[in-house]
């Protein structure tokens, strides 16, 4: 029999047909997440997991998954994978690195200046009878041109956020990672420790994953050291910010403004204090969406599930 491969979204024909060439192919086709219960009923006899980001992979879900020879996420982070669990248990994971760094780094270079540039509100001031003369000082916000840009996390994605920002006549690119990269002397980014990043950044741009050692780092503390001029842009975790702390510093002016495409809970509730607030923009995590990455993810996450069973090189396993 054909291995089972349980997919929790409906995804591109492309990754389907690939999939269906050599597994028993069962969709959850329902346009929110799949509960856990309905993942776990499904999991008892499946081989094969194609699951999103949306999906929290825990111990509970992998007791019951004895059958799972791999997981694979449509995204590059694995925050929501209970890495050392699957691992404990033999299950190979599949993730989709590269094919989305453009993408991120377009949206994460359009989010930054939607946010300094205030888009949204100037947007919606034009639309809805804001606009009453062209005025000297209206919907002003502080230029990329000059400024100093610190960059947090400088993999791939960070890397190409940095080599996107640098025909804007930057004063000076910064990065702060935990280990130096060898890429950054050609990008023209030099390595700082993570406190002049934020005394002397202009714009901090977010794109680390999130980690045991990145969860809350951006906290009431970073916040104070910022400028009350900075930019804060978050494209990588929610989970990496102390957003209490966030929307303190927002309302209190410590610092100008924020664009988060990621945040605590996502969706975020209807009621929450960050979509009241003018100086913050927020996009519904869309950093990957452009049409040809998210195809491509989907096709790199059936790929990775065929290669098991194939007896091939995954094109992407993570090893950690
Ligand atoms: C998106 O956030 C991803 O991890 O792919
Ligand atoms: C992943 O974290 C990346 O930067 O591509």
């Amino acid at each position: 029999a054909k291995p089972r491969v349980y997919i929790t979204r409906e995804v591109n024909d492309e990754s389907m047909n690939l999939l269906k060439q050599t597994c028993d192919v069962s969709v959850w086709s329902g346009s929110a997440p799949v509960s856990k219960a309905e993942l776990m009923k499904n999991l008892k006899d499946s081989q094969a997991l194609f699951c999103t980001l949306s999906d929290k992979i825990d111990k509970e879900v992998l007791d019951v998954a004895t059958n799972l020879k791999v997981i694979a996420t449509m995204s590059v982070g694995y925050d929501h994978l209970d890495v050392a669990e699957i691992k404990a248990k033999g299950i190979r994971i599949g993730y989709t690195p590269d094919v989305l760094t453009d993408a991120t780094a377009e949206l994460t270079v359009g989010l930054l200046l939607a946010t300094s540039r205030r888009l949204f509100e100037a947007n919606e001031a034009a639309k809805t009878g804001g606009w009453s003369s062209w005025s000297p000082f209206w919907m002003c916000g502080p230029g990329l041109s000059q400024s100093t840009v610190g960059v947090v996390g400088f993999g791939r994605i960070g890397q190409e956020v940095a080599k996107c920002l640098k025909p804007f006549n930057l004063k000076r690119l910064t990065y702060y990672n935990r280990s130096e990269r060898k890429e950054a002397k050609e990008i023209g980014a030099d390595k700082v420790d993570f406190n002049e990043l934020l005394t002397e950044s202009d714009f901090i741009v977010v794109t680390c994953a999130l980690t045991p050692e990145t969860k809350n780092l951006f906290n009431q503390e970073a916040f104070k050291k910022m400028k009350k001029s900075a930019v804060f842009v978050n494209t990588s975790r929610g989970g990496v910010v102390d957003q209490p702390a966030l929307v303190e510093a927002l309302q209190t002016g410590e610092i100008w403004g924020a664009g988060l495409d990621v945040m605590t809970p996502e969706p975020l509730p209807l009621d929450d204090p960050l979509l009241k607030l003018k100086n913050c923009v927020i996009l519904p995590h869309i950093g990957s969406a452009s049409i040809q990455t998210r195809n491509k993810m989907g096709l790199m996450t059936a790929q990775n599930i065929v290669a098991v069973f194939k007896n091939e090189e995954m094109p992407a396993e993570l090893i950690v």
